[in-house]
């Protein structure tokens, strides 16, 4: 579905992605991992035209995307959360969530003056959607707080509430359990599992292991901007590279 041909990308001359190359297969779960700093959030950046690669073809279903800009490759059908959560604090829960079906409701004026009933019935189908998102998450009870005054697991909940309501093609998620606690991080996981056995196709960047030997069809090891393996999340436990260069690392730092 996504494919990296020999993508890099460089800051200030420094390589934080040196020629990856990878797939992420249809209706699969892939995950990225790789320990801080590997580059792992710079590649979903390229893959949502948040940053662009210096070199390398990004390509979504036959169609080249590492040239587009990011709303133009939101509207192809990729969504995303980020590490660092990008909520609008002032807009309620469910507005947040509304906003995650945005390339949906967009009519133009025109529609809007001619065909206002129609406009309300889309808005009311939207906005069921957004409530069923908010359920399937547990956030009901807050749908109409502003989103500043979640406590950070609900925080993280809203985000992946709103990267799933569109119904993407696919969904990249960077590091959607990171400073959750055991019951916060089982309620996503349990998310995340329905996700895949519905078919849907994800990018995980994760560093429990647990949950990625669990849920991942295929795991890409990055190590200082560079891809060291692909495989089974068997094979890549098995792979000595990537004992070394990472597992037995971030059991040191854990
Ligand atoms: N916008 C940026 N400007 C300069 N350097 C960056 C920027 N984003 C990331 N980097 C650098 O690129 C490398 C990879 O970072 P990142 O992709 O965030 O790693 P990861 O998500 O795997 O922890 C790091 O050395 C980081 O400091
Ligand atoms: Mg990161």
């Amino acid at each position: 579905m996504l494919q990296l041909k020999n993508v890099s990308k460089n800051f200030g001359g420094l390589p934080a992605l040196s020629d990856v190359s990878f797939d992420v297969p249809r209706g699969k779960l892939t995950a990225l991992i790789g320990p801080n700093g590997a580059g792992k959030s710079t590649m979903i950046n390229c893959m949502t035209g948040v940053l662009e690669p210096s070199s390398g073809e990004i390509t979504f279903q036959q169609q080249l995307i590492s040239n587009l800009p990011a709303y133009k490759i939101s509207r192809l059908g990729i969504s995303r959360t980020f590490q660092n959560l990008k909520i609008f604090p002032r807009l309620t829960v469910l507005e947040n969530i509304l906003t995650g079906l945005s390339t949906e409701g967009g009519d133009s004026m025109i529609m809007a003056m001619l065909r206002l009933p129609y406009l309300r019935h889309q808005e009311r189908q939207l906005k069921l959607r957004a409530m069923a998102a908010l359920d399937r998450f547990g956030l009901t009870d807050k749908a109409n707080w502003p989103a500043r005054v979640l406590a950070y697991g609900d925080k993280k909940r809203v985000e992946l509430a709103r990267a799933t309501v569109g119904k993407p093609q696919l969904i990249l998620l960077d590091e959607p359990v990171a400073g959750l606690n055991a019951e916060e991080t089982a309620t996503i996981a349990e998310q995340l599992r329905l996700l895949r056995s519905s078919g849907h196709t994800m990018l995980l960047v994760e560093h429990d292991m647990d949950l990625v030997m669990e849920i991942a069809d295929q795991v890409v090891v990055l190590d200082s901007g560079k891809c060291i393996a692909t495989g089974t999340p068997a094979e890549v436990r098995n792979n000595p590279l990537v004992l070394e260069a990472y597992l037995g690392r971030m059991d040191a730092t854990a």
